[in-house]
């Protein structure tokens, strides 16, 4: 069993945190051969757009217009490439859900994106964890994507 992880990061958080999980499911499979492995696709503005076969969840931090938790910017900057592939073609019908990350000195404004694309999209908000994430976010969030993937397997 395998996690398709596709995810955008701008200034190299998320893809910390999605490598520790991935190095996280190494270390699980090496324990029990039913515990899933990560497999990690990095979507950037150079990337060249593909139709998903697979099922996959997407991992979105969090960049707004004006974002900084007092005024009312809620206009997603930075990361919308990552939108752009989830709406290309067929590739929503394969997305489970999305992981949002920010930092909570944005007050309400934290981790919006990824809720506008739950939104939007129609698919789970399934989790969320700050800046690189804690190693109780890595299994908090492996085995929320493990549930998850079971049911599709
Ligand atoms: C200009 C800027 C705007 C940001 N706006 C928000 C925000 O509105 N809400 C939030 O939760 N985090 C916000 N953040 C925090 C980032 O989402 C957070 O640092 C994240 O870990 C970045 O991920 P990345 O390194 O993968 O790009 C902002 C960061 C910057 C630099």
């Amino acid at each position: 069993m395998t996690i398709r992880i596709l995810f955008f990061s701008v200034s190299g958080n998320t893809r910390a945190f999605v490598k520790k999980l991935q190095a996280y499911g190494e270390v699980q499979r090496t324990l029990s051969q039913e515990m899933p492995l990560i497999e990690l696709k990095e979507i950037t503005d150079q990337s060249h757009f593909e139709d998903e076969a697979e099922p996959f969840v997407a991992f979105v931090p969090t960049y707004l217009d004006g974002g900084n938790g007092l005024d009312n910017g809620t206009t997603e900057i930075m990361t919308n490439t990552l939108g752009e592939y989830i709406e290309y073609h067929a590739n929503r019908s394969m997305c489970l859900g999305v992981v949002g990350s920010g930092n909570k000195n944005f007050n309400w404004q934290y981790c919006l994106t990824a809720k506008q694309y739950a939104e939007k999209f129609n698919f789970p908000f399934l989790a969320d964890y700050e800046l690189r994430g804690t190693p109780t976010d890595v299994e908090t969030i492996y085995g929320i994507l493990q549930d998850l993937v079971k049911k599709y397997a």
